[in-house]
């Protein structure tokens, strides 16, 4: 068609079916300040390898500048005519600086190098925003921590009570995962800093332009080493959708935890009215659902993830148009994640918990068991044997309804002389708790220097 970026050899326009499902205006517009970001140091380039004149250069960065502004205010939108952002913005370039210098801009660069380019600015700048927004998680998940250091709770495996750990403990282990996915974004950053423009549609350009001029202004390190490789990889795309969705899968597990402290039957939190939502028939409740909906966008975040290497698979270099389906799941994986994170943050921070709860149900369950068994040990018992008698006690008061703590001097010294009345000792949350002092243990002492630890690793992040 006429105006668009490639009519001259066709005898008619597109078919309105192709031109259907060819557009990308609806997508793609989020890549417009990047695109015009692009066109200025591309304009520089050509400029510094003799297509411009200086004036010519000043006309186009002017006419530039009035366009971006044009597209922020709302001025200046994409046309029906449009097939994707580029185009759209070069008619807007050509309506604001003329045909005459205009259509010089083209010059040396294809659709495929800057759209390379430009995902990879976008994505960039999202990584920074959901880095700031996995940061005020992990502190307000640290200041929880903080703000409860003597709080025990259920240690569980499979969901059984197993051993009491701190409160603090539990929640820093849902830090370290995210501070893993801040480690993530940043080590992916170092593949992303690379900047395909000047790859052409595949080949590199005759014009002798500079790619790496173009990249510095870009806020890249390099520029491709290879055209085709530059025009015809998305690993970087597929990479960060993965680690979106590694970041939903690390909060829902936190999600699922909080639905499940959140209920009745644990109760050991309670949500803040302004973090939780009601029934519309039923007056009493109270629902977490900002839990459920962060549970619920991983399965849409793997979603993207996994479409988007399908995708990938199999596509033969370099460019296929194939190439443009992966925008959208990754936009969206930015967007849920910029929606999700800031309100599951709010979400933590005002959680209340019920120390007491958890501190009645810590010892339930004989989740001493194995403190007995460690103090045997220590008077030089045989693991083997220590874990029988552990386990010949447990039985004892299963059948007799008891605690371990209510057996009595004659009943255990019945079940072993070994189990004599000092194994009281061990008997307590307590004393179970600042027991396991080792290395990354739950003991108080512990915690609070892995609590240090994180604080310190997120300020160097
Ligand atoms: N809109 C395309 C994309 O998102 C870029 C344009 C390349 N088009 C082409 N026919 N070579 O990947």
């Amino acid at each position: 068609g006429e105006g668009s970026l490639w009519g001259a050899r066709f005898a008619g326009g597109p078919s309105p079916e192709l031109a259907a499902l060819s557009k990308s205006t609806h997508f793609d517009w989020e890549l417009a300040v990047y695109d015009i970001a692009g066109s200025r140091a591309h304009a520089r380039a050509l400029a510094a390898a003799g297509y411009l004149s200086p004036e010519e250069l000043d006309g186009m960065l002017a006419a530039l500048d009035k366009l971006d502004r044009d597209v922020a205010s709302g001025a200046f939108v994409a046309a029906e005519t449009d097939e994707d952002v580029h185009g759209a913005l070069e008619r807007g370039l050509i309506e604001r600086a003329g045909a005459e210098i205009g259509g010089k801009l083209r010059a040396g660069r294809s659709r495929n190098d800057q759209i390379a380019t430009l995902v990879r600015m976008y994505l960039r700048d999202h990584a920074g925003v959901i880095a700031e927004q996995l940061i005020a998680l992990i502190d307000a998940i640290a200041s929880q921590a903080d703000a409860h250091p003597a709080a025990v709770l259920p240690g569980r495996t499979h969901l059984q009570h197993a051993q009491p750990v701190l409160l603090a403990h539990h929640l820093l282990a849902h830090c370290w995962p995210l501070v893993r996915d801040l480690d993530r974004l940043a080590d992916w950053d170092r593949r992303a800093d690379v900047s395909p423009y000047g790859s052409g549609a595949l080949a590199g350009s005759t014009l002798g332009l500079d790619p790496l001029l173009v990249a510095r202004e870009l806020g890249f390190a390099r520029s491709s080493e290879n055209s085709i490789d530059g025009t015809a990889a998305r690993d970087v795309v597929a990479e960060f959708a993965f680690v979106a969705a590694q970041i939903g899968v690390d909060l829902s597990r936190f999600a699922e935890e909080i639905i499940l402290w959140n209920t009745r039957e644990f109760g050991f939190v309670t949500l803040d009215d302004a973090y939780s939502t009601g029934s519309s028939i039923m007056p009493q409740k109270k629902n977490p659902d900002i839990a459920e909906l962060a549970r619920g966008k991983a399965g849409r975040l793997i979603g993207n993830a996994t479409g988007l290497l399908t995708t990938l698979k199999g596509l033969p270099l370099a460019y296929n148009r194939d190439l443009q389906e992966d925008k959208e799941p990754v936009f969206d994986s930015v967007r849920t994640l910029e929606t999700v994170l800031p309100a599951f943050t709010g979400m933590v921070a005002t959680l209340r918990f019920h120390t007491d709860r958890m501190a009645e149900l810590a010892p339930q369950g004989f989740s001493l068991a194995t403190d007995v068994a460690e103090w045997l040990v220590k008077q030089h018992v045989p693991f083997r044997t220590a874990h029988e008698l552990s386990g010949s006690l447990v039985r004892f008061a299963e059948e007799n309804g008891l605690e371990l703590h209510e057996v009595d001097d004659e009943q255990l010294a019945a079940i072993s002389p070994l189990l004599t009345p000092e194994v009281r000792t061990v008997l307590s949350v307590e004393g179970s708790v600042a027991s396991r002092d080792g290395v990354g243990g739950t003991a108080p002492a512990r915690v609070a220097e892995q609590l240090a630890a994180l604080t310190d690793h997120v300020r160097k992040a």
